[in-house]
């Protein structure tokens, strides 16, 4: 007889306990960093820092780290920078969009004007290339995936798209740099970094569809898609070692692909 297994779908805050004391740490790294010397910078900063969203990629580079080794002060750069890098990608967004919301807030550059949230996302992406300029090889990382995102960003508005290849481009590469450079922040082997950017390619992609879906964009695909890939991306997980951090990361892929908002 076959039955049906029913997987509980957690809440983040259910699921970060096992980060939840770096987490802390990397918030109060995030808040200083954020810090400009000069207003009106500083001010939208504040703002930015006031609007917060659901810190995933901090989340994603932590567990990463965690899984291979001991978060350190370069796993706590690298999540700083993720989620600078992944604010400054939304303030541009919602200024090439004309979006006037954002996290239930008004967006930066409705609150400020297109000029303030232009430089206020060159600003952070100068600030985040800063924080990681000491070590090349995560640098090195973070350089190419942020060159491929733009080109997706392009490659949306142009004819022949690919949905997968878009998908990849505009949300998934991020995710999967913030599980590699999580495990090379505590000198992870070759073999690990290559398994962990494997899962965080998949997730990516899964999260994109599930956004899709929420959004109401390219519904028909993501929604054909998303099962096939869950069971995918859940397969990823199969060479890590049983530990509570694989446990974290296997809730993580089904709240991405359940969560409503
Ligand atoms: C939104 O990402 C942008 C996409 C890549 C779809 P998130 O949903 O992770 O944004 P926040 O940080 O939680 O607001
Ligand atoms: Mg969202």
């Amino acid at each position: 007889m076959i039955q049906n297994t029913i997987i509980a779908v957690k809440t983040l805050d259910q699921i970060i306990p096992p980060i939840a004391a770096e987490l802390q740490q990397f918030e109060a790294f995030f808040g200083q960093t954020l810090k400009a010397e000069t207003d009106p910078m500083n001010s939208i900063m504040r703002y930015v820092l006031d609007s917060r969203g659901k810190r995933l990629r901090p989340i994603l580079v932590l567990l990463s780290a965690k899984l291979f080794g001991e978060i350190n002060e370069q796993t706590l750069r690298a999540a700083t920078f993720v989620e600078m890098i992944h604010s400054a990608t939304l303030i541009h967004d919602d200024v090439v969009d004309d979006d006037d919301q954002r996290r239930g807030h008004a967006s930066v550059k409705a609150q400020f004007g297109n000029l303030s949230a232009v430089l206020a996302g060159d600003y952070l992406l100068a600030k985040a290339m800063l924080l990681i300029a000491n070590d090349t090889d995560i640098l090195n990382e973070m350089l190419q995936t942020t060159a491929a995102m733009s080109e997706g960003e392009l490659m949306q508005l142009s004819e022949s798209k690919d949905y997968l290849e878009i998908i990849t481009r505009k949300t998934a590469l991020l995710m999967r740099s913030c599980c590699v450079i999580g495990a090379m922040s505590v000198g992870a082997a070759e073999e690990q970094i290559q398994r962990i950017s494997d899962f965080g390619l998949h997730f990516g992609q899964l999260f994109q569809m599930r956004d899709d879906i929420l959004d109401g964009e390219n519904i028909e695909i993501a929604n054909e898609l998303l099962p096939n890939h869950l069971n995918k991306t859940i397969k990823t997980l199969e060479y890590f070692p049983k530990t509570e951090i694989l446990d974290a990361l296997r809730d993580l892929i089904v709240f991405c692909a359940e969560r409503i908002g």
